[in-house]
């Protein structure tokens, strides 16, 4: 298999490109070079997509197959102007920010309505029009490639080489140990792909020239059992304070990511059918997902040996999730622990 990877520097992409090699195949790696280098093994071929002649790098090759990660309409379309009459299967990694209902639990990709595209004119680079922009680009791989491609909607993804600290911020919080504050309520539905996962299955989906959309989402997991899975992964015996959501919201702690976050944390109804996809169709096309347990034992190990400063991307400092826990159990009236 001769394999196109765009990017294959950092974390998915990074992944494909790793396990591609490790299944033998014949990897190449496109990008600027300026968040790493690909695994050792494949070829780098140095461009950027955002410029129009990009492609020019490439002029003249053909390719089994393409997964591409790409943001920006502008540079899937460049893509597949120079390149989708040389490549045998297309892939399109895109996200589940591209639904506009966040609140209505267990939605399928068949029939969960879409944001509408990005104005043509928008500024690409703008985050607060991801949703849209991965719209727009999900409509250019289907202009160019019609129903011969395989669209994968990615959930949150977890494991080795995650610089997001999403998912990170849990297997290195309870690993710590001690008072522990869990967000929400243990029954509250969260939803995470290890990243090994999802990767073997975009490389099974090129390998078997899998077509159609799916969501690339980990199984609808309780937050308080996903969290005796980290634990039970990283070997942690730590106490959890689960702190409700009014709190939480009253104290300032974002949802999800950034900092003063709470990450995996979502208020409810507003996000009830963000982690609660039912990804029925993609099981039954082949995706697996391993127990968590592994996931948040391998994310900590490359934590460890990463040597990153946290939290970086996501989370509570120590000192702030000391001082909620402290104003939590005031407001209970109980002594902290
Ligand atoms: N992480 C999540 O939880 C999550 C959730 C939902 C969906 N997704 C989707 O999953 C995909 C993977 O995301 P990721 O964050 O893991 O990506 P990634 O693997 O970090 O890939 C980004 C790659 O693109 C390259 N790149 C960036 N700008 C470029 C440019 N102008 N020209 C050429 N190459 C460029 C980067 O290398 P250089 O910077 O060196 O160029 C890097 O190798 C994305 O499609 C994202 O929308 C992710």
């Amino acid at each position: 298999m001769r394999l196109l990877v765009f990017g294959g520097s950092v974390f998915l992409s990074r992944t494909v490109a790793q396990q591609a090699l490790q299944r033998g195949y014949d990897v190449t790696c496109a990008s600027r070079g300026v968040s790493g280098s690909p695994p050792e093994g494949a070829r780098h071929v140095t461009l950027d997509r955002d410029d129009p002649d990009a492609m020019a790098s490439l002029r003249g090759e053909r390719f089994d197959a393409v997964i591409d990660v790409a943001r920006r309409p502008s540079q899937v379309r460049h893509a597949l102007r120079a390149l989708s009459d040389r490549v045998g299967h297309w892939t399109f990694v895109s996200t589940g920010s591209v639904y506009a209902d966040t609140a209505t639990p267990g939605q399928r990709v068949d029939s969960a309505p879409l944001l509408p595209p990005a104005p043509p004119d928008a500024d690409e680079s703008d985050i607060g029009l991801y949703g849209q922009l991965k719209v727009s680009c999900e409509q250019v791989v289907a202009a160019a490639r019609g129903d011969d491609a395989f669209v994968v909607r990615a959930g949150l993804i977890g494991g080795p080489h995650d610089v997001g600290d999403r998912f990170s911020y849990w297997p290195l919080r309870l690993a710590r140990g001690g008072e522990v504050l869990a967000p929400g309520a243990p029954e509250d539905d969260v939803q995470v792909i290890d990243v090994r996962d999802l990767s073997a299955w975009l490389l099974d989906g090129a390998a078997q020239r899998l077509t159609g959309t799916y969501d690339g989402v980990g199984e609808v997991t309780p937050f308080g059992r996903l969290l005796e899975r980290v634990a039970a992964g990283v070997g942690a015996h730590s106490h959890l304070t689960w702190v409700d959501q009014e709190f939480l919201v009253g104290h300032k702690v974002e949802p999800y990511m950034g900092e003063r976050s709470l990450p995996m944390w979502l208020p409810l109804p507003e996000y009830a059918g963000w982690s609660s996809r039912d990804a029925s169709s993609a099981y039954a096309a082949g995706l697996r997902c391993r127990d968590l347990a592994e996931t948040a034992r391998d994310t900590l190990a490359w934590e460890r040996d990463s040597g990153r400063e946290h939290p970086v991307n996501a989370g509570l400092t120590e000192a702030e999730e000391a001082e909620l826990l402290a104003a939590w159990h005031e407001r209970q009236g109980e002594p902290g622990s």
